[in-house]
């Protein structure tokens, strides 16, 4: 499996501190990475995972504050999928307490489909609204 690098022309959300926030989970897979080539890397791992939920707490929660301000129309859909992306988080933490053995492998499926998914597709959906409305 290999990384994923943040690209302007798949991953610009027209939105300076959201594509900074973003560059961060690549930051956490590029990680994940890493880790995959030592498995028994346990410290490492639980590392990534409690970076994994700062990460989501702190941007999850500045989007949806961005898009409120403004009345995104599409909030419901941005939080409904936030709130899936935790459930999923919360997950990785219990699995890695039950040493679940292909967590690393379930993690960097789950984290690159959220990237082309969520990313790609439903973030970028608020660009033009949000430029519209003066915020880059
Ligand atoms: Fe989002
Ligand atoms: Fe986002």
């Amino acid at each position: 499996m290999t990384g994923l690098t943040w690209n302007r022309i798949k991953h610009d959300v027209k939105v300076d501190k959201m594509n900074e926030q973003h560059k961060l989970l690549f930051n956490i897979l590029d990680s994940l990475y890493k880790v995959m080539e030592n498995k028994d890397d346990r410290n490492a791992l639980v590392k990534i995972i409690n970076d994994l939920i700062t990460y989501s707490k702190q941007h999850l929660t500045t989007e949806e504050a961005l898009l409120e301000k403004y009345d995104y129309p599409e909030l419901a859909e941005q939080k409904e999928q936030h709130k899936l992306f935790i459930a999923k988080i919360e997950e990785f933490k219990e699995d890695f307490r039950k040493n679940h053995f292909m967590l690393h492998f379930n993690m960097a499926i789950f984290l690159k489909t959220w990237i082309s998914n969520h990313i790609e597709v439903l973030d970028k959906k608020y660009s033009q609204f949000l430029n519209d409305r003066g915020v880059f």
